[in-house]
């Protein structure tokens, strides 16, 4: 059995102070072999009502993972989805990627897309289990190592 905090248990907010910025970056820095800049999530957060980016809180208030994403139109563009490694397996990432598609869905959206490396088997399961099916393959995609991004959709996040 996995040791899992109730869903009720992680708080789910938009992004807005500069310390959780902080934090942000170093979880994406232990996430990811291209991690995104300090520059690029500053860009990202001055492109109001484009871009968004939400933070998940233990019950000690500290951020332990966050999801940036566009909305376009009438999809959702997930860009980042990232847990603090040793906070993964708790639901927190569940939570967090629920709660965002409930927010696309109050924000217009209809539909969901992002881009994962075949080979992340954890990302993946969480995905399906949301709802997404790959639909289409970006040939080595990726870099560091070189691997296939899978195109995920999922259609009518308002469905829960
Ligand atoms: C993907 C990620 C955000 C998931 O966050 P999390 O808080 O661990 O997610 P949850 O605990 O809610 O659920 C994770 C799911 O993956 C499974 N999982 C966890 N670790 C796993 C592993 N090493 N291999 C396979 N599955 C794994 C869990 O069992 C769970 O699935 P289940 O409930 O069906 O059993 C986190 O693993 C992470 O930050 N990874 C690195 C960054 C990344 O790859 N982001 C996605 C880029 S597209």
């Amino acid at each position: 059995m996995r040791l899992g905090m109730d869903r009720s248990s992680w708080v789910i907010e938009p992004l807005t102070l500069p310390a959780d910025l902080e934090t942000i970056l170093e979880i994406e820095l232990a996430s990811f072999v291209n991690p995104w800049t300090r520059e690029m999530y500053l860009a990202e957060l001055e492109n109001h009502g484009v871009s968004f980016c939400y933070v998940v809180r233990d019950s000690s208030q500290q951020v332990v993972g966050y999801c940036s994403f566009w909305r376009v139109l009438d999809e959702l563009h997930i860009n980042n989805l990232a847990v603090a490694p040793s906070q993964r397996g708790r639901g927190a990432g569940t939570t967090l990627l629920h709660e965002v598609l409930r927010e696309g869905t109050r924000l217009g959206a209809r539909r969901a897309t992002l881009e994962v490396r075949r080979s992340n088997e954890a990302a993946r399961r969480l995905y399906e289990r949301l709802g997404f099916s790959v639909a289409g393959v970006r040939q080595a995609y990726y870099t560091h190592p070189v691997e296939d991004a899978l195109i995920l959709w999922r259609e009518d996040i308002s469905h829960d």
